[in-house]
């Protein structure tokens, strides 16, 4: 192996900083000092860089295929990357319910630009498992991992989580996979309300396609966005709550995150206590 020079260690300390601050998604190809550029400039930028919207002679991630011809009115999607969160969320609901399969919500979601998430994602992470289940489980949000393979749950959490399915004689043939939103938020912060918002027509579509008796909720943003409760997630955990699909009422079960139990092992007998609970509701016995 041959050694590092000074020069090379500085750089990798510096980029380690910067990983461990959170900053671990490049945005562009050149970096840009903000501080700098002319007050002119500056406000349009703060919108672009708060909505996610891209100055104009950025060009398109390549990743992101341009928009399907669609029948009817020409649709701007460029241009709804940049509309105010509320009709982003509006223009989500309208076009949620033209989809009829999981197959075309996956296909809208690959061209929806009005979630600033999708531009500094490399991937859309939209499901694993079986959709045919009977039982869906929710998270947050992909993390680097499930970003780069572009499936919900596929790094540490995931494998914890499959360890705990396994446990109640579970794995994904028997569940369906998805979060609560699709793409990975940069440096894996929380979403912000407002792309909680744009996504959750989507998540509830998803939920009405699947057509799962049981949704198991992940963690606090899941179970605050599934049952509707304010309780933080150690009082929230190990109950079911009613959720209403279109014809019948099904249960969200919200138990605690895999990250969380990695991080805080000694809470796993609770969440062993809530597959316990899960297992007995899939018998028909709770
Ligand atoms: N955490 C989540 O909430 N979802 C994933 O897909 C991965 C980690």
């Amino acid at each position: 192996m041959t050694s590092q020079t000074d020069a090379q260690r500085d750089l990798i300390a510096y980029l380690d900083f910067h990983v461990e601050a959170g900053v671990d998604a490049a945005l562009d190809e050149a970096p840009h000092d903000r501080f700098r550029e002319p007050e002119t400039a500056a406000p349009a930028l703060r919108r672009g860089a708060s909505r996610g919207a891209k100055p104009a002679a950025r060009p398109e991630p390549p990743r992101h295929e341009a928009p399907p011809a669609r029948s009817g009115a020409p649709r701007t999607y460029g241009q709804s990357a940049a509309a105010k969160p509320e009709e982003a969320a509006m223009d989500a609901r309208a076009r949620a319910r033209e989809v009829n399969s999981l197959e075309e919500l996956e296909a809208l979601l690959a061209h929806f630009d009005a979630c600033p998430l999708k531009f500094t994602a490399k991937n859309l992470a939209f499901a694993d498992g079986n959709p045919a289940a009977k039982l869906m489980f929710i998270g947050e949000a992909p993390g680097a991992d499930e970003d780069r393979v572009g499936k919900p749950f596929m790094g540490r959490s995931g494998q914890l989580l499959d360890r705990m399915m396994a446990a109640i004689g579970l794995d994904r043939t028997l569940a369906y996979v998805a979060n609560v939103v699709p793409w990975r938020p940069p440096g894996n912060r929380e979403p912000t309300p407002q792309e909680l918002a744009i996504c959750r027509p989507f998540l509830d579509r998803q939920i009405e396609l699947v057509d799962p008796d049981i949704i198991v909720c992940l963690g606090s943003p899941a179970t605050k966005a599934i049952t509707g409760t304010k309780d933080g997630i150690l009082k929230a955990r190990g109950r079911f709550y009613p959720y209403k699909l279109p014809n019948r009422e099904v249960r969200a079960l919200a138990t605690l995150h895999p990250a969380y139990l990695l991080r805080q092992p000694v809470q796993k007998r609770l969440a062993w206590r809530d597959f316990r609970l899960l297992r007995a509701a899939l018998d028909g016995k709770a």
